[in-house]
C-alpha cells in the first residue's frame, strides 16, 4: 500500500510538471523592483526599516483638486458601468489642450489621444501592435527595462544601442545608420532619459525624426520626466511632420503625483492609434470614469503646480548630492527628472556591489546595471523621499564609514 503522504507527493510533482510557462517568458524574469521590493520587505521584519531611494513612486499627494473630483464623481450612482475603449471625450479634450499648452502640439481629440492605464502598459501595447518574430527594435542601453522586456515578449529581437555620458546620453545617430537596419521596425527613445536624467534639444528631435523616415523605423517616444525639474518640457511630436513617424506616451504619474492612479497617454496620428486600439481594446477597458474626471483636473493644473513640487524636488537634490558624496560618486548637476544619476568610485566593481554595500547601512539605491550593462558603473537614487529621511540616510551613512 502505498501512503497517502507517498501519493500526494507524487500526484503533485504530476501536476508541477504538466505546467510549464511559455517560452516567451523563459527569458523575462520577474521585474527587478518586484523581486527587490519583497527582499526589502524581509529585511524590515527585524531592526530599522530599510530606507528605500530606489524607487521614482512620488511621495506627495495630488493637488486637492484632484482628489475632490474623484471623490464627488465616485458618489455619484451613474458612473460605475464599464467606460468607452477610447477614453471619455472630457479627458481626450483635456489631454489635447494640455498637449497645446505645454508642448506647443496640435492633437485631434477625436482620434489622435489615446488614454491609458498608465504609460507602462503602452509599451506593450505598442509592441505587441507592431513587432512579431524577425522583426527587431532599438533599445536604449541604459535605458527603462520595460522596453527589452515588451520588445522581447512580442516574439521580436531587442538590439541595443548604446548611450554614453560623453555622447550627452543621445543616440549616435551616424554609427546606426552604419548597421544593418532593415530588419529594424520600430525604436524607443526617451527624452528627459531614465535613468541618466540626460535632456534631447530640439535640434536632436528633428535629427531623430529625419533618421526615422530615412529609415522607416517607428518612434517611440516615451515621455514621462518632462515636467520635473525641467524648465522646458519638450515633445517628439513638436517637430514637423513627426506624426508622420512618431507616437508618444505620456504619463500623470510622475508631473501629477499619481503613479497609482494609472493615468496615461498615447498621441500620434490616428492610422496609429487605431491600429494600437485594435490590440487594447482586447485586453482591458476604459478606466474608472471618476478617475478619468479626476484626471481631467490634474490636466488642467497651471505652471504654479509644477513650480511648487520642483521646488521641493530641487531642495531634496541638494540632501541626494550630499549622499552621493559621502559616497564619493560623480554626477552631472544639469540633470532633470525624478532621479540623480551617478557614477561610482573605482573602489567597486560595479553598482550592485555599492548598492549592497550601501544596503548594510539600511538604505537602498538601485544599482544602474538593471538599465543595461552601459548602466554598470552607475547607481541611481531617487528624489522621492522627504528631506528629514534623506537626513536619516545621511547619518547612517556617515556612521557606516
Ligand atoms: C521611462 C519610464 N517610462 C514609463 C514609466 C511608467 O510610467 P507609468 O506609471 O505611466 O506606467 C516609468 C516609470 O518608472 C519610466 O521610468
Amino acid at each position: 500500500m502505498i501512503s497517502q503522504a507517498v501519493t500526494s507527493f507524487i500526484y503533485s510533482n504530476f501536476i508541477h510538471m504538466q505546467i510549464q510557462v511559455a517560452g516567451r517568458l523563459t527569458q523575462t524574469e520577474e521585474y527587478y523592483f518586484s523581486k527587490k521590493l519583497r527582499e526589502i520587505a524581509e529585511l524590515n521584519k527585524s531592526g530599522d526599516p530599510v530606507i528605500n531611494l530606489g524607487i521614482g513612486s512620488p511621495d506627495m499627494p495630488p493637488h486637492p483638486s484632484v482628489i475632490a473630483a474623484l471623490s464627488e464623481y465616485a458618489a455619484k450612482p451613474n458612473v460605475h458601468g464599464y467606460q468607452s475603449y477610447q477614453g471619455i471625450p472630457a479627458l481626450r479634450q483635456a489631454i489635447a489642450h494640455f498637449y497645446e499648452r505645454y508642448y506647443e502640439v496640435a492633437l485631434n481629440p477625436d482620434n489622435e489621444v489615446l488614454p491609458l492605464i498608465g504609460s507602462k502598459e503602452g509599451i506593450m501595447h505598442i509592441c505587441m501592435t507592431y513587432l512579431q518574430e524577425g522583426d527587431e527594435a532599438l533599445i536604449p542601453n541604459p535605458g527603462y527595462p520595460t522596453y527589452a522586456s515588451a520588445v522581447h515578449l512580442s516574439g521580436a529581437t531587442g538590439v541595443p544601442y548604446t548611450l554614453t555620458a560623453e555622447n550627452g546620453w543621445l543616440p549616435d545617430l551616424d554609427a546606426l545608420e552604419n548597421q544593418d537596419l532593415s530588419k529594424v521596425k520600430l525604436m524607443w527613445v526617451n527624452y528627459p532619459h531614465m535613468p541618466t536624467g540626460a535632456s534631447a534639444n530640439p535640434d536632436f528631435f528633428e535629427r531623430l525624426v529625419a533618421f526615422a523616415k530615412r529609415n522607416g523605423i517607428l518612434l517611440c517616444h516615451d515621455n514621462p520626466y518632462s515636467f520635473i525639474l525641467n524648465d522646458t518640457p519638450r515633445s517628439l511630436l513638436a517637430v514637423p511632420g513627426a506624426k508622420e513617424v512618431a507616437l508618444e506616451l505620456n504619463s500623470l504619474s510622475k508631473s501629477g503625483n499619481m503613479a497609482g492612479w494609472r493615468v496615461g497617454m498615447l498621441l500620434g496620428d490616428k492610422d496609429r492609434l487605431s491600429e494600437v486600439i485594435r490590440f487594447k481594446s482586447n485586453m482591458d477597458s476604459g478606466s474608472f470614469l471618476p478617475l478619468q474626471m479626476a484626471a481631467v483636473k490634474a490636466l488642467e493644473l497651471g505652471p504654479d503646480w509644477y513650480e511648487d513640487l520642483n521646488k521641493v524636488y530641487r531642495k531634496r537634490r541638494e540632501k541626494v548630492y550630499e549622499l552621493l558624496d559621502l559616497l564619493q560618486c560623480a554626477y552631472d548637476k544639469s540633470q532633470v527628472g525624478l532621479f540623480i544619476w551617478a557614477s561610482i568610485p573605482d573602489t567597486f566593481s560595479d553598482g550592485y556591489a555599492l548598492s549592497d554595500e550601501v544596503l548594510k547601512a539600511r538604505i537602498f539605491i538601485t544599482p544602474g546595471g538593471i538599465f543595461g550593462s552601459e548602466g554598470n558603473k552607475y547607481v541611481r537614487v531617487s528624489l522621492c523621499t522627504n528631506e528629514a529621511v534623506l537626513d536619516q540616510a545621511i547619518t547612517r551613512i556617515s556612521h557606516a564609514k
